[in-house]
Order: structure tokens, then C-alpha cells, then sequence
């Protein structure tokens, strides 16, 4: 890992900068920022000179002590309220929806989990939650969202308790939720839930003081993915040199269904100047009310049913999967070829800048045309790196939301292991530039 580059482009993201705005801001020539931004195995990377990172140093932390003493705009929240209680859903410690979110509590969680990296990434151990323990509700189908919760919370010291399914809790014997959380309430000391009714998770947080997270409401929203897929085209732009204001986003699929969609939306629209090309099979397209809130915040909205015109020019594509489950009468079985996100197109229509997201699983089955896998070698493809960036971003959601932000800095400790380097075979290909 390099971490000259880490920390100028942690240095860039915070500050809100492009490339060529913080070589101004240090009154350094464009071309030598983008030396020392090089991986350290290039044959062009340079040290930076320690006066730079001297001053670096000095503008974050003078930002830091703005953002405590002014308390307003991006990142500058009171630091005196806890940021628990800023994003607090009717006065309680809960993830519930996005819009608890505002840039300056986005921007902060998004710093607990830089934070979280080195233990993400099995550099580091903590055990800040040691002693608590997490109770797993998954009432639908999940892989990476149930042990990517799981995960989080053992990295940080925890352990989880959970259960699956309807078939096997007391929910198939007609147990309200009322009960079911109340009970749960007595034995765990944070949740997490994912059901299939919209709203359904709400109503477990009601029943109880402790933390309560939605892991996915039906088609309502799916909060802490559209929160990690944030932080991914964050980490990716600040690689790139480019910012979330003014960038050009294409959302593809089942885009009524769709919770991941949902939330995100949500989330970029409290950026500034955005374009949005949304496409979907006709029955499938994005709820009216969603579409009046981005268009309230004043981003560009063009709706399509034409794969190659949603693409053509956009900086992050973000694809779904069809989400059958829910039809309740659409006419449409799956994607037509038409709709398939795939290599021929994707350098037919995008940059070589553009990455390519999807919140998985991505159906591989013969005929689905989902996100095709003959993208699977191409650097633009960021889902694995998402993925990745679901333990940091969780681990965050933990912390804040059980109060133990603070302590984690001070309580890691050398892991005791050893790790892969990087933990995919094709990874490599990002090592330091990720
Ligand atoms: C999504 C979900 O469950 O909403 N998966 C996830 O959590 N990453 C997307 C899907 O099921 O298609």
C-alpha cells in the first residue's frame, strides 16, 4: 500500500478538490502532484517533499478546527452533538432511511471510515465492541449484506446472533414485530433487519431503544449500500481527479423495484449540478416521487428506454438487477439483450474514466442479460472494490451509531496474522491506487 497517495487523495476528497484545484491551493505545478500521486512502483512516481506534506497536514487540520468552530456546510457539523444524535431517526440511534443524511453527516461517517480501513483491510485489530452483540434478522435473501454486517461487527469486537428466514423464527406463528423486536431487544444490543414489506424495518425500530438498522425494506430503500456505493465513487473520483457536484450518473435496470437505486438517488442529490440518465424497461422506471425530489434539488433528469443513450458519455453507470420477486403483474420476465450493460458497448459509449457499478448479486444465469461478466477484466469494472468497501462503511455505521466512534483511533493494535495483500486475484491491477 502507498500511503503518500492514500493520503492525498483522503487530503483531495476531504477538501472537495479537484486535482488541479489542490495543486493550486499548495501552489505546486499540476505535473508534480500527479507524480507524486503515481503508484511507487511506477517508474515516474516521486516522494512528495515533507514541506508539502507538512502543509497539507496544517490545511486539514485547520479545516477540522473551521468545521468545530463555524458548525455549518459540508463536514462541519457541531462537533459538541454527537453524530449519532445529527442523524438520529425521531430521536433514536437508528439507519432507517438516507434522508437522515445531510453532506456535512455523510462526509463524517465517510472519515470514521477511512478510519476503519486498516482493520477492513486486516492491518489492524480493535475491540471497541467487545462484549456487545448483534442480532441478524434476515427475513429475505442475502449474501453480502448479512455477512458483511456480520463481519463488521466481529472486526470491531463484537459477536452476532441471527436467524434467517421466515420458516425458521417465531414470525411463522404469527408473532407481530412489535414482539419479535421487543423481545430481541432484551438479548442484543444492536439489529440489524432486512424484510420484504416496505416500511417493515420502521416498525421494528419503534419497538425498541436499541439501534436499529435496515439492511432492506421490500422496495423501499436499503440505506447503508447506497452509503458504501457513495463512498466507492468517492474513493474512485478522488483516484480519478474528479468530484461528485456536476458528474453525470446512469442508472440501468429495475430502477421501480430497486431499493439500492432508491437510496442512492436520494444520497447524490444532495450534491450539486448533477445529470441522472435513468434507464429502464418500460413498467420498470423510477417512482414519480422520487423523480420530483431529485428534480426539486435541481439536478438534470432524462428518462430512457435506450441503453445506448443513457450511457454515452456518463461518469459512474450503476446497474441492477431485475427484481422479479417483486412483480405484481408487469408484463416483463427479465432484461431483452437490448438492456445488457456489456464490453462492446461500454467502449463504444463511455470514457476510459467511467467506472462501472452494480450493488450484486448480478444474475449470471444463461439468458438474464445482467451486468455481463465479459467486463470482468476491465478496470473501470469497481463492483469487487465496492463490495470491499461495505466493511469500512458498516463498521462506521456501528460505531457512530453505538457511540464508540471515538475510541477506535486509539484502541487498534498490530493484527496478529498474516493477510493476502490484496484479498482478489485480480486487485493487484488497483494495489496503492485504491
Ligand atoms: C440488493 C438488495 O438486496 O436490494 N443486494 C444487496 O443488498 N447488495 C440488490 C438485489 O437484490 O438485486
Amino acid at each position: 500500500m502507498n500511503s503518500q497517495q492514500d493520503f492525498l487523495r483522503d487530503a483531495m476528497r476531504r477538501l472537495n478538490l479537484t486535482r488541479d484545484a489542490f495543486s493550486d491551493r499548495l501552489g505546486v505545478r499540476r505535473r508534480a502532484l500527479d507524480t507524486w500521486l503515481l503508484p511507487a512502483d511506477s517508474g515516474e512516481a516521486r516522494s512528495m517533499p515533507e514541506m508539502v506534506e507538512k502543509f497539507v497536514s496544517e490545511i486539514l487540520a485547520h479545516e477540522a478546527h473551521e468545521a468545530r468552530d463555524t458548525g455549518a456546510g459540508p463536514g462541519r457539523a457541531p462537533a459538541a452533538k454527537p453524530l449519532a444524535q445529527r442523524i438520529a431517526a425521531e430521536g433514536r440511534p437508528h439507519l432507517l432511511s438516507v434522508s437522515q443524511f445531510d453532506r456535512g453527516s455523510l462526509e463524517e461517517l465517510f472519515q470514521v471510515a477511512d478510519l476503519m480501513q486498516p482493520i477492513a483491510r486486516r492491518q489492524k485489530v480493535s475491540r471497541v465492541l467487545e462484549g456487545a452483540v448483534l442480532g441478524s434478522l434476515f427475513f429475505e435473501a442475502s449474501t453480502r449484506t448479512r455477512v458483511s454486517f456480520g463481519a463488521a461487527f466481529c472486526r470491531l469486537g463484537g459477536t452476532v446472533c441471527d436467524t434467517t428466514g421466515f420458516t425458521f423464527s417465531s414470525m411463522a406463528k404469527g408473532e407481530s414485530i412489535y414482539d419479535t423486536s421487543r423481545v430481541m431487544a432484551g438479548y442484543v444490543d444492536a439489529l440489524v433487519v432486512r424484510h420484504p414489506e416496505q416500511g417493515a424495518v420502521a416498525e421494528f425500530a419503534r419497538a425498541t431503544n436499541i439501534p436499529v438498522i435496515n439492511a432492506g425494506d421490500g422496495p423501499g430503500e436499503h440505506p447503508s449500500q447506497a452509503i458504501l456505493d457513495l463512498y466507492t465513487i468517492q474513493r474512485e473520483f478522488s483516484r480519478l481527479g474528479k468530484l461528485v457536484d456536476g458528474t453525470h450518473v446512469a442508472m440501468v435496470g429495475d430502477l421501480k423495484y430497486g431499493r439500492t437505486v432508491h437510496s442512492l438517488i436520494r444520497l447524490l442529490s444532495l450534491y450539486k449540478g448533477l445529470k441522472f440518465s435513468l434507464v429502464a424497461p418500460p413498467s420498470l422506471e423510477m417512482p414519480p416521487y422520487l423523480l420530483e425530489l431529485v428534480a426539486r434539488n435541481g439536478h438534470v433528469i432524462e428518462q430512457t428506454a435506450s441503453l445506448e443513450e443513457g450511457l454515452r458519455g456518463a461518469d459512474v453507470v450503476y446497474a441492477t438487477r431485475i427484481q422479479k420477486e417483486r412483480f405484481v403483474g408487469e408484463a416483463i420476465e427479465g432484461y431483452t439483450p437490448e438492456f445488457q450493460v456489456r464490453k462492446s458497448l461500454v467502449d463504444a459509449l463511455c470514457k476510459p474514466d467511467t467506472i462501472l457499478m452494480h450493488p450484486l448479486p448480478r444474475d449470471g444465469r444463461p439468458g438474464a442479460n445482467d451486468l455481463s461478466t465479459d467486463l470482468n477484466h476491465d478496470p473501470r469494472l469497481a463492483i469487487f472494490r465496492q463490495t470491499d468497501n461495505g466493511i469500512p462503511v458498516r463498521m462506521a455505521l456501528f460505531a457512530v451509531l453505538m457511540g464508540v466512534e471515538n475510541q477506535v483511533a486509539r484502541s487498534m493494535r498490530d493484527a496478529g496474522w498474516r493477510s493476502p495483500s490484496h484479498v482478489g486475484p485480480d486487485d493487484a491491477v488497483f494495489d496503492g491506487l485504491d
